[in-house]
C-alpha cells in the first residue's frame, strides 16, 4: 500500500510537467453545433458544406440525411460566424452543443492520465484489461501478446506494418480441437483513429470469449479473428497530438497527411462521397489501396474468405447497423440476408438497455461513400453478412464518450454483437 502511494503521488506530481511537455494540437475557440434539419433544402445546404475545401473549416460528426433529424459539425472559429448567419437566413434551428471545444478534451486527457497513473500505482497485469480507459496501441498490442501466451486457443499475428512502421496485430481465437474448415468470423475497429469506443468493444469481445463459459457454444462452430485497431498511426496520433484525427498518417502531395482507410478499398472507388482532395477527411488516397493499413486489413480477411461468413466493422458513432451498399442506393440481392442479421443485432440491444439502432443499408440510411471496407468484403470476398457497426457516441463531444462509460457502453454493444454472431452461425452451420 506504502508503495502504491508512494508511486501514486510522484504521477500526480508529474502530471502538469506530462500535460506541458507534449505538444498537443488545440481546438480553442471551435464550437460544436446540433443542427436541425427541416426540409430537403436543409440537408441540401449541410451537405454543401462537406465539400469545401479546405481542411477542417467544418468537421461532419455526425451528418444525417433525413428530414427531422439532428446533424453535428464542429466549426472552426473564423468561420463560425458566416455558419451562424447562413443557418439563421435559412430559418434552420440549431443550438451550440460544445462553447469550447478544447476544454472538453482537455478534461478527457487529464482522465486519462488519472487512470493511467492508478493503473501503474496497481501495477496491473499485461494480461488485465480494464475498460476504464482508454489503452495505447502498444499497451494494446503488449495485452494481445499476453492473451496468445496465456491460451492454447488463441494465436497472434502480425498482418502487417503500418506507415510509420506499427506492427497491426489480429487476434484469433478458437474452440482449440485443431479443426481447419470451420467458419469464421472477421470483426475490425479503429480503422478511423477518433473512434475510441471501437477498439475498446473489440477488445472487450475478446475478453469475452475467453472468459465468459457460454461462449463454448459459438466457438464450437466459429473461428473468430479480430483486427483491434486497423489504423494503429492514426490511433496514437489522436493520443499524443489532435484528439479528433481520423484518416492515416501517409504523407500526401501537396503537404497534407493521411487517408480515410474507409475509402481506399477498391470497389467501386471514388465514385461517391470520397474526396479527391488529400486534405480532406475522407480523402480516397491516391488509388485504392494506397495504405498499407487497407492492404493489410484486406490480405488478412483475403486469407479466411473461403469460410468467413460474417465481417463486422466497429465505427462510432450514431447508433446503427449499416450494410451494403455504400456506393449506391440500391439494395444487393441478397439484403434481406443481411437485414435480417442486423436487425438481431439491434433489437438484442434494444431489449437489453432500450438503446435504439437504425438499421438498413449505408446509403439509404446515412449517406453514399465508395470505396467502404464493407461493400468491398461483401462483393469481393463474397463475405455473405457484412456491418458496420456506428456505436454510440458519448460525452459532450461523440467521440469521447467519457472513460467512465466505457464499460458500461461496451458491454451493451457486445449484447448486439453476440446476438448476431450467434445468428450467424446457425445460418451457415
Ligand atoms: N461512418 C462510416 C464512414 O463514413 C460509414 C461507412 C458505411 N459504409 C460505407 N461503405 N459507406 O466511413
Ligand atoms: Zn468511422
Amino acid at each position: 500500500m506504502k508503495i502504491f502511494n508512494e508511486k501514486f503521488s510522484i504521477l500526480l506530481l508529474m502530471m502538469p510537467i506530462i500535460a506541458f511537455c507534449d505538444s498537443h494540437r488545440t481546438y480553442d475557440g471551435y464550437k460544436v453545433y446540433e443542427v436541425t434539419l427541416g426540409t430537403q433544402n436543409d440537408v441540401n445546404f449541410l451537405k454543401s458544406l462537406t465539400e469545401v475545401d479546405d481542411d477542417d473549416s467544418f468537421d461532419f460528426w455526425s451528418l444525417q440525411s433525413t428530414v427531422g433529424s439532428v446533424s453535428t459539425v464542429m466549426v472552426k472559429p473564423d468561420r463560425q460566424n458566416w455558419f451562424e448567419k447562413s443557418l439563421a437566413n435559412r430559418n434552420i434551428q440549431y443550438r451550440v452543443s460544445i462553447m469550447d471545444l478544447e476544454n472538453v478534451i482537455n478534461e478527457e486527457r487529464q482522465y486519462q492520465l488519472k487512470m493511467k497513473s492508478i493503473h501503474w500505482g496497481r501495477s496491473m497485469n499485461s494480461d488485465e484489461m480494464r475498460f476504464d480507459r482508454y489503452y495505447e496501441h502498444d499497451e494494446i498490442n503488449k495485452y494481445l501478446d499476453s492473451l496468445a501466451s496465456s491460451h492454447k486457443n488463441v494465436e497472434v499475428k502480425v498482418i502487417g506494418k503500418s506507415y510509420e512502421g506499427r506492427d497491426i496485430k489480429v487476434i484469433k481465437i478458437t474452440n482449440g480441437d485443431g479443426i481447419e474448415k470451420k467458419n469464421s468470423i472477421f470483426i475490425d475497429a479503429g480503422i478511423h483513429a477518433r473512434e475510441w469506443i471501437a477498439p475498446a468493444t473489440a477488445l472487450y469481445v475478446v475478453q469475452q470469449l475467453l472468459n465468459d463459459e457460454s461462449m463454448a457454444k459459438i466457438l464450437n462452430i466459429l473461428d473468430i479473428v479480430v483486427n483491434p485497431v486497423v489504423n494503429p498511426d492514426g490511433y496514437q496520433y489522436t493520443h499524443k497530438k489532435e484528439r479528433l484525427w481520423r484518416k492515416t498518417r501517409s504523407k500526401n502531395i501537396p503537404g497534407c497527411v493521411g487517408t480515410d482507410g474507409n475509402r481506399n478499398f477498391d470497389f467501386h472507388w471514388g465514385e461517391v462521397g470520397a474526396s479527391p482532395i488529400p486534405c480532406m477527411e475522407t480523402y480516397r488516397g491516391n488509388k485504392a489501396f494506397s495504405e498499407k493499413e487497407t492492404q493489410a486489413l484486406r490480405d488478412a480477411v483475403g486469407e479466411i474468405k473461403d469460410t468467413c461468413k460474417f465481417y463486422l466493422t466497429l465505427h462510432s458513432y450514431g447508433n446503427y447497423m449499416l450494410y451494403p451498399w455504400g456506393y449506391t442506393s440500391k439494395l444487393p440481392d441478397t439484403w434481406k440476408d443481411l437485414d435480417d442479421i442486423a436487425q438481431i443485432g439491434a433489437s438484442a440491444i434494444k431489449n437489453a438497455t432500450g438503446t435504439t439502432y437504425t438499421v438498413g443499408s449505408s446509403t439509404n440510411v446515412l449517406y453514399a461513400a465508395a470505396g467502404g471496407s464493407d461493400d468491398y468484403m461483401f462483393a469481393v470476398f463474397n463475405v455473405p453478412i457484412s456491418i458496420t457497426m456506428e456505436l454510440p457516441g458519448g460525452g459532450q463531444n461523440g467521440f469521447d464518450m467519457p472513460a467512465s462509460k466505457i464499460d458500461e457502453t461496451v458491454h451493451e454493444s457486445s449484447i448486439g454483437i453476440f446476438a448476431m454472431i450467434q445468428a450467424v452461425g446457425q445460418k451457415y452451420n
